[in-house]
């Protein structure tokens, strides 16, 4: 069967084509158009001109990949319903919604957090029973919108642990990136700056919020506060000052996260650990879960770098697998998570 997959949650407008025939799984299209450069002057993204460009992009898209994947039929539609911004999900639902009536197919609303999770089983090419070898699967999502930690007890079946209570990782990244000069999305901006420059930093203690707490939840606005300060009892910051900053900030959210998802396999002892969402493109994160592996004696996803952050292939195969599962449409929601 042929699945068109719709991605307008945020920023990022993706359509794709994906063949499946039993254990058999090829991608014929999939493209995205990035929204970015458009929102770098708000410092992060301004929804209704999200949405706007979505209705552009769409269409457009849509032709192109078609061409590219010289498909005659499709046979399913899959959509991202769920959470995002509201006007962009009813974008993309809408343009779906079209394509079903006038092909008579079905189309499935998909969770923007499963299908970033789920992905990692479509890179192993686990599909069907094999999957079922891997839950309960421990699932964390660390993205611009998103910090989530819940149990995938089967496909579509969660249960959430916690989430944040204010900023997500990557906005809180995103925001002390753009105090110390770094343009939206700072993220991988960041990560490069660490990578490039290291040397002499300045040695500074940054919290760990909610670290201690026997809870699932985190909380970063605090995070961004402290490095406020910092910033403000300066007059100019040196770079070796700077270095130091970012360096113990990403220390502060690699402690936060790996202490919750470790307390997390202890209590709920999970087959598997499934990783998502755009700040797992970082190699400093992506190479401490890995640890986890020998440590927690626990198989560890980790998506390639691409597909962590938001895409429509993701969402071709979460709704694919929705529908083999006769699980129920979700409907628009625009805070509703897991
Ligand atoms: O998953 P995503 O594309 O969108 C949401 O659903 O939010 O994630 C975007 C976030 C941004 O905050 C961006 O700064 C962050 O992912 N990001 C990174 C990296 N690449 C993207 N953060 C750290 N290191 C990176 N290499
Ligand atoms: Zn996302």
């Amino acid at each position: 069967m042929i699945v068109l997959g719709i991605e307008t949650s945020c920023d990022e407008t993706g359509i794709c084509f994906l063949e499946i025939e039993k254990e058999k799984i090829k991608i014929k299209s999939n493209l995205i158009s990035s929204q970015v450069k458009f929102h770098e002057k708000y410092g992060g993204v301004y929804p209704f001109l999200a949405k706007r460009l979505h209705e552009k992009n769409l269409p457009f898209l849509f032709e192109r990949a078609k061409k590219e994947a010289k498909i005659k039929k499709i046979d399913l539609v899959a959509v991202t319903t769920r959470p995002g911004l509201e006007p962009c999900l009813w974008q993309g639902f809408n343009f779906g919604k079209e394509i079903s009536k006038k092909e008579k197919i079905p189309l499935v609303g998909v969770n923007h957090l499963e299908a970033h999770v789920l992905i990692n089983f479509f890179e192993k090419k686990i599909l069907g029973e094999k999957i079922r070898k891997f839950l309960p699967g421990l699932c964390l999502v660390v993205s611009g919108g998103h910090t989530n930690l819940f149990l995938m007890k089967e496909i579509g079946h969660y249960q959430s642990l916690g989430k944040t209570r204010d900023d997500a990782v990557g906005e809180c990244q995103d925001k002390i990136g753009r105090l110390l000069g770094f343009s939206y999305p700072a993220g991988p901006k960041i990560s490069a700056f660490l990578k490039k420059k290291k040397g002499n930093f300045l040695k500074i203690a940054l919290p760990r919020p909610m670290i201690n707490q026997k809870n699932f939840d985190f909380s970063f606005s605090g995070l961004k506060t402290a490095v406020f300060y910092e910033v403000q009892k300066r007059k100019k910051i040196s770079l070796r000052e700077k270095l130091g900053i970012l360096r113990e900030m990403f220390f502060s959210i690699r402690d936060v996260l790996i202490a919750k998802t470790e307390r997390a396999i202890k209590i709920f002892q999970p087959k598997s650990l499934l990783l998502g969402g755009g700040v797992i493109r970082d190699d400093f994160l992506r190479k401490e879960f890995k640890k986890l592996e020998k440590k927690e004696k626990i198989k560890v996803f980790i998506p390639q770098k691409e597909n962590c952050t938001d895409n429509a292939l993701m969402v071709a195969f979460a709704g694919y697998l929705r529908f083999q599962n006769h699980l129920p449409n979700l409907r628009i929601s625009a805070k509703e998570d897991i």
